[in-house]
């Protein structure tokens, strides 16, 4: 997909600042490479939803990007709030924060729900057995309990399921794709902030923003 770079009229922008085109690129390399990453702060980011009277928002982990096709992946359990949620209203946002880089990145996404199809079995082969111990809960995610409850069957304390066990957390696994409709990039430095906005849906185009 070609974006064409809009330029812009602001001052803040200098010469050696780096182009729309670069910052674009960068941010969606940092963001294909936090998955794997030992230490990258995009590993995580929060999900913001919409219900009809509220907003909502959580951190989850985030599990694939597709830079070419602007996607991106993360998993869930598909009794939970959340996932009734973006049924409801499929557009969400995503916000990353990088303390160490001071950079912020903002996503709004559409967002599809994978549950029963090979989307959802071919993330669920890559999953070991320690976060598909996380979906072998027998309670509803949120549902009220009497006491503390970890989760996932009280026998299996600090131990991790078989493979074979772990099999019964398959039903209750879902992936939410995420396409991305726009990026927004915030630097926050005493130089000057930088932000910008990468826009992939309806149209393509970057521009530079007023922090
Ligand atoms: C660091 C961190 C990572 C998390 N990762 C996930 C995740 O990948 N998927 C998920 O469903 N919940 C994850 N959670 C839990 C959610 O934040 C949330 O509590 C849970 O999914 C219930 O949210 P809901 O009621 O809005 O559906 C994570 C929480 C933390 C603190």
């Amino acid at each position: 997909m070609s974006i064409s770079e809009q330029s812009s009229n602001s001052k803040a922008v200098e010469a050696p600042s780096p182009s729309l085109a670069s910052l674009e690129h960068e941010s969606w390399q940092q963001l294909a490479s936090a998955p794997e990453s030992e230490d990258s702060a995009f590993k995580t980011m929060i999900v913001a939803t919409c219900t009809d009277h509220r907003a909502d928002a959580r951190m989850v982990v985030l599990r694939q990007v597709d830079t070419a096709r602007k996607y991106v992946w993360f998993h869930t359990d598909a009794r939970s709030e959340k996932v009734m949620q973006l049924e409801a209203f499929p557009t969400a946002t995503l916000l990353f924060w990088d303390e160490k880089q001071q950079i912020q990145l903002r996503l709004i996404v559409e967002t599809r729900l994978h549950t029963d199809d090979y989307v959802a079995d071919d993330q669920w082969k890559t999953l070991w057995t320690g976060s598909r111990k996380a979906y072998l809960s027998a309670q509803k995610p949120g549902s009220v309990q009497p006491a503390a409850y970890p989760g996932f069957p009280e026998h299996l304390g600090e131990s991790l399921p078989t493979d074979a066990e772990s099999e019964a957390g398959r039903k209750n696994f879902a992936v939410i794709e995420c396409r991305v409709l726009s990026m927004e990039y915030l630097h926050l430095s005493r130089k000057g902030q930088t932000r910008a906005q990468f826009q992939y849906e309806p149209e393509s185009k970057m521009v530079w923003l007023a922090p």
